[in-house]
């Protein structure tokens, strides 16, 4: 099968190509899913830099989500044929991929293969942040109703910026999302089509952190989502309420940070929870897709959710499409073709 493969050290995009491997063996409780579509995550620049291993004893493919048909299954949950998308810690980036039976999600009858390929991480993760990290849904630390709540969102217009402000704007209801972005198309976008309260362009709006607490009358945000890290610590501190939290999920900014980093942690008693999906167990994982299923994946429509595609690139542009995602050019996902849809047939 085809398979994106990298060339030690991969520190460029160019390092990536199209190897010939395997198809993989699927042991007890797997399916073997015939991809259709994949996508790219941060999480695999990293990987191809070296700086983010698969996880031991998985496969050292790239990519950590799939949509396809199930064409071999060992599994009682699913049949062959069925329309699936997979959260796999590795492996998505090819023609087959060998998945955990409780790490597949039903495409629901109404979406495309092409939609359901910029759901899995994306959505899973604004998910998680949400529902089971933060305490935005379960009132505690004596937070206000989310309708009253203030929020800020690094990177709001990335794959996971961009679900996890519509999550909170239309599942939960928030009516005071502030996004952090790196450019003037992306915050026309955020404020225009997302609908969030402002959005700064930290390259030109550098003192974010003043306009976040002029705009919440000196109190600040009671959430930071931050996939930011080291350059945005003392900001995101700056412009914290007390009791608030610090919701940290990725470094994009560095991992050192210099400066008097606890004592405003202690002072405001902020709470930092940080978070990684690549690297959970397949029980969490399957808890987390059958909440993520019931909670918003069931009444996609009905909430009026958007599934946002940036671009779409061939399994063989793999290079390219690694390249815009590094040129932080893109609004919401990066998918990637990997066969043709109407493989169905050729099972
Ligand atoms: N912990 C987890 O479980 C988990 C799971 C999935 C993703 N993530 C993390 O979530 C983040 C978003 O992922 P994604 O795939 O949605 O990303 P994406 O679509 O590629 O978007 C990332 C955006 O972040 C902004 N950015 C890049 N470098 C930055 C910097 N140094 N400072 C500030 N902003 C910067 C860029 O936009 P602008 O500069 O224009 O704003 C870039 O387009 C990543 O950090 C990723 O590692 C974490």
């Amino acid at each position: 099968m085809r398979a994106v493969a990298i060339r030690p050290p991969g520190l460029q995009p160019e390092s990536l190509y199209i190897n010939q491997r395997q198809i993989p063996s699927i042991k007890q409780n797997e399916c073997l899913v015939k991809v259709v579509y994949s996508a790219i995550n941060r999480a695999d620049i990293m990987q191809r830099k070296g700086l983010y291993p698969a996880p031991v004893g998985e496969s050292d493919i790239l990519g950590l989500e799939a949509v396809g048909y199930v064409s071999q299954t060992k599994s009682s949950l699913w049949q062959e044929k069925a329309r699936v998308m997979a959260l796999v810690p590795g492996g998505g980036n090819a023609e087959y991929v060998a998945v955990n039976e409780k790490n597949l999600i039903r495409v629901p009858d109404w979406m495309s293969f092409r939609n359901a390929a910029a759901i899995t991480e994306a959505w899973l993760t604004a998910f998680q942040l949400l529902f089971w990290i933060s305490s935005v849904t379960k009132r505690e630390l004596g937070r206000k109703p989310v309708e009253e709540s203030t929020f800020l969102v690094h990177a709001g217009a990335s794959g996971v910026g961009t679900s996890l402000i519509q999550i909170l704007k239309k599942v939960l209801g928030a009516k005071n999302v502030f996004a952090t972005c790196g450019s003037e198309y992306k915050k026309k976008y955020l404020e225009e089509s997302l609908g969030v309260s402002r959005a700064f362009n930290y390259k030109v709006e550098e003192n974010f952190n003043e306009l976040v607490m002029n705009a919440t009358g000196d109190r600040g945000v009671d959430v930071v989502f931050d996939c930011v890290g080291a350059s945005f610590w003392q900001k995101n501190a700056d412009c914290l309420a007390v009791d608030g939290e610090w919701i940290f999920y990725g470094a994009m900014g560095g991992v050192r940070v210099e400066g008097d980093f606890f004592s405003k942690i202690l002072r405001k008693r902020i709470h930092l929870k940080a978070t990684t999906l690549k690297t959970r167990s397949i029980d969490y994982k399957y808890g987390l897709i059958k909440d993520f299923e019931s909670k918003v994946l069931d009444k996609f429509n009905e909430y009026g959710l958007e599934v946002l595609i940036d671009k779409e690139f061939e399994l063989e542009q793999i290079g390219e499409a690694h390249k815009h995602m590094e040129s932080n050019a893109n609004i919401g996902k990066i998918i990637i073709k990997v066969s043709n849809p109407d493989t169905k047939q050729e099972l």
